[in-house]
């Protein structure tokens, strides 16, 4: 399965897809990388890898629709089976989300439909929850609205600050990512277009999510 990854940030997720995969468990080929900041280390990590980039930057003032065009063009142009938000920052524009309806997985940490947006760690903290964790879901138009395929419990400890919490939720999500993105590589998972990507697991295959 074809995955083009879409950063603005560190990489840690895309690097562990990449270990995933060299470790044969997780059934993907990256094809391409798309950032829309040229300073995002996850680009840096992907050349030193040799897999394709682009950057697609937006700054203030640009226009947007524009930009998700433009955005929606080159990630067509990558040919992906399937479209990983690897901490990419944005909300997607029509364009994109109607070339791959249902086909665009991102990664939340949070529980949603808790703490969506972009301070989820500290969100939960400031919720006072005792448990939180990570979600993998579709992508739809709205903020980590759609449809959940998988999540992973961690729990919030005495004295956590958002990024030592942010921080244990990460180690939960470099192993759920890759082994939902392999989940559907295999077929386990089904994201139908047909009704925008509701996923539809396969109960005679084993759906294998990590342990917390
Ligand atoms: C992750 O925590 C992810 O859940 C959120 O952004 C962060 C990206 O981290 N959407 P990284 O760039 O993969 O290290």
């Amino acid at each position: 399965m074809d995955v083009a990854v879409l950063v603005s940030g560190r990489g840690s997720n895309l690097k562990a897809i990449c270990s995933a995969i060299d470790a044969g468990t997780c059934a993907a080929n990256i094809v391409g990388v798309v950032s829309d900041r040229k300073k995002a280390a996850a680009l840096g990590f992907a050349d030193e890898r040799g897999i394709p980039t682009r950057l697609v930057s937006l700054r203030k003032g640009d226009d947007r629709s524009l930009w998700n065009e433009d955005l929606a063009k080159t990630v067509a142009s990558l040919n992906p089976d399937l479209i990983v938000l690897a901490g990419f920052m944005r909300v997607l524009g029509s364009p994109l989300l109607e070339r791959f309806p249902g086909r665009i997985i991102n990664v939340h940490p949070a529980l949603l439909p808790s703490f969506p947006g972009h301070s989820g760690p500290q969100d939960a903290l400031d919720g006072g929850v005792r448990i939180t964790g990570c979600t993998v879901h579709i992508v739809d138009a709205g903020v980590d609205t759609g449809p959940i395929i998988a999540q992973a419990a961690v729990p919030v400890l005495d004295g956590d600050s958002a990024d030592s919490l942010h921080a244990r939720i990460q180690v939960q999500e470099h192993r759920l990512l890759p082994a939902v993105i392999h989940q559907i590589a295999v077929g386990a998972i089904t994201l139908d277009p047909l009704t925008v990507g509701t996923p539809v697991t396969d109960p005679a295959r084993s759906l294998t999510v990590p342990d917390v």
